[in-house]
């Protein structure tokens, strides 16, 4: 119990105890957001897989209700599996998921609301003609699973995709149907790529060429591009690419801008994993929801008796350079920040360490802009230096360089025993300046035997325009979640500090430099605590 009440998060989605992975059916409902999870009701691991449901009107204070959707049926005995919600003409939502059957094939099967005036949406009813998508003859059955939102086309027809794999090659196969119950599998997936294994919980979605306002699903036409998201069960890491969506032949042809081969962009760069995005048709905008899993053992998961968190919902749009996506957590996390410290235009010396005192910072939500004014020492890019990640780990936030490291030491103790980095690295090359973005949690708890990975990505933004660079961290006792140069670069750790705890965890702002770095601005808020399904 004293465990339990060391790492559990504040702010973040959590269910009072046990087990949760994947988020499903996130939908906006008269009103209402709707939240489904991966959950376990017996205990801190994975099994015996129902859908947990919570509600909110803010997605940030959540009502836990009863699970929408649990083993009963035999096309859904072995476990009630991912998928997604899709609100059909008329104000019908409905939710396509994954049932694991008596021959543990996965199928795939609806389920409606019983009672539309429950504002709620308590009660599913899983009709007895399920399943309404049996795997084929040409389809492996123990990798047939996770439906996404369907979407309809101009021939009238609805459309959804369901991940799976052929040898090594990744599909996403595509069925329509014309009533939404019978359902025909297309001769051709929307899209696959060799070499990638398994594609569990495909996402589909359009986002607008410009501005930030979500479109949704079944949006079709100019000044769209869509983006297709897949979660890699080899690799554990989800990415995406950015394409075009020919729509006479369902086919999606990506741009080409990123690599396709699960090396490319991701969503985050850190341990967040099965994503699913929807429509927010009350705030126009389109939010993507991710799980991010513990990364201490087993059974310190059944010591604390709890295991897994959701990260923050962000608001997703298309950068204006059309090459990447951008993220923002909910406008709405914003009204739980509490009491506030800040620092204007502090010189950050090389080799210096600032402290940000005043709040408690286990819990924190912190945004800070960096203002580089020469950039002189600024060290060349090695072409061989191709995965981010790697260059992190070599690089740690230890190790002096040119341009940085510079950046945040979160959950960090008194004496700097224990602290998770979070940085930035700028080099020079033929090409122009490129960003490196890390977390190094190598020192995150003094506590023997933890996983702690490094993680990194680039960060695709032009340094030399104003020589500004910022960073948010939202910090929630055992997680950090960052988002580098206005959300172009996330990354998101899970950490376990023994001594930086409470009152006794710590902010620091570092830099391991041979250039001297501006504060230009920091902002620090205490977070304080949400309805948190009855936590
Ligand atoms: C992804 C996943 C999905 C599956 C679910 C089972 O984390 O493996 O593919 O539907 O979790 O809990």
């Amino acid at each position: 119990a004293v465990v339990d009440n060391q790492y559990r998060t504040v702010f973040h989605f959590q269910p009072p105890r046990n087990w949760i992975n994947d988020p499903n059916g996130p939908m906006y409902y008269n009103g209402i957001y709707h939240f489904f999870y991966q959950y376990n009701p017996y205990g801190a691991v994975w099994g015996n897989i129902v859908w947990g449901h919570s509600v909110s009107t803010d997605l940030i204070n959540w009502i836990a209700v009863e699970p929408a959707l649990y083993p009963s049926k035999p096309f859904d005995v072995n476990g009630c599996w991912s998928g997604s919600a899709t609100i059909l003409p008329g104000n019908k939502p409905v939710i396509l998921y994954t049932g694991v059957d008596p021959k543990n094939r996965q199928v795939q099967n609806i389920a409606f609301p019983k009672n539309l005036s429950d504002p709620y949406l308590r009660e599913w009813v899983k009709p007895d003609y399920n399943p309404i998508m049996d795997p084929d003859s040409g389809v492996n059955a123990s990798a047939f699973r996770d439906p996404t939102t369907a979407w309809y086309g101009s021939d009238g027809h609805w459309r959804l995709v369901v991940g799976s794999k052929r040898k090594h090659r990744g599909l996403a196969i595509m069925y329509r149907s014309k009533d939404f119950i019978h359902w025909i599998k297309a001769k051709h997936p929307l899209h696959s790529a060799n070499g990638t294994g398994m594609w569990e919980c495909p996402d589909f979605y359009p986002v607008s060429m410009e501005g930030k306002l979500g479109v949704d699903t079944a949006e079709y036409g100019n000044g769209l591009k869509y983006v297709l998201k897949n979660s890699l069960d080899v690799t554990r890491y989800e990415y995406y690419t950015l394409g075009t969506y020919l729509r006479d032949i369902d086919r999606y042809i990506p741009d080409g801008t990123s690599a396709d081969d699960g090396s490319g962009l991701r969503y985050d760069y850190g341990n967040f994993y099965a994503s699913k995005t929807f429509y927010d048709e009350g705030k126009k905008r389109r939010i993507l929801w991710g799980w991010s899993n513990e990364s201490d053992s087993s059974l310190d998961d059944v010591g604390k008796g709890w295991a897994g968190i959701e990260a923050i919902p962000r608001a997703v749009w298309l950068d204006t350079n059309g090459r990447q996506l951008i993220q923002w957590p909910v406008e709405e996390i914003e009204t739980l920040r509490g009491k506030q410290v800040s620092v204007m235009n502090k010189n950050v010396k090389s080799g210096e360490v600032v402290e940000v005192s005043g709040i408690m910072t286990s819990q924190a939500d912190v945004e800070v802009t960096f203002q580089l004014s020469t950039l002189d020492k600024i060290e060349p890019f090695d072409s061989m230096w191709t995965d981010p990640q790697k260059l992190c780990e070599q690089k740690g936030a230890d190790v002096t360089g040119g341009v940085g490291p510079f950046g945040l030491l979160a959950l960090a103790s008194a004496n700097r025993e224990e602290q998770t980095a979070v940085f930035f690295r700028l080099y020079s090359s033929p090409k122009g300046y490129i960003g490196l973005m890390c977390h190094d949690p190598s020192r995150s708890t003094v506590r023997p035997g933890l996983y702690k990975p490094t993680f990194g990505g680039w960060v695709d933004v032009d340094i030399k325009k104003n020589g500004m660079l910022s960073l948010r961290s939202l910090i929630d006792r055992s997680v950090v979640e960052s988002f580098g140069a206005e959300g172009r670069t996330c990354i998101t750790s899970r950490v376990y500090p023994s001594v930086a705890v409470d009152g006794d965890a710590h902010l620091f702002v570092f830099n391991n430099g041979a250039e001297d770095v501006k504060i230009s601005e920091l902002k620090a808020w205490e977070m304080m605590k949400p309805s948190m399904n009855g936590i």
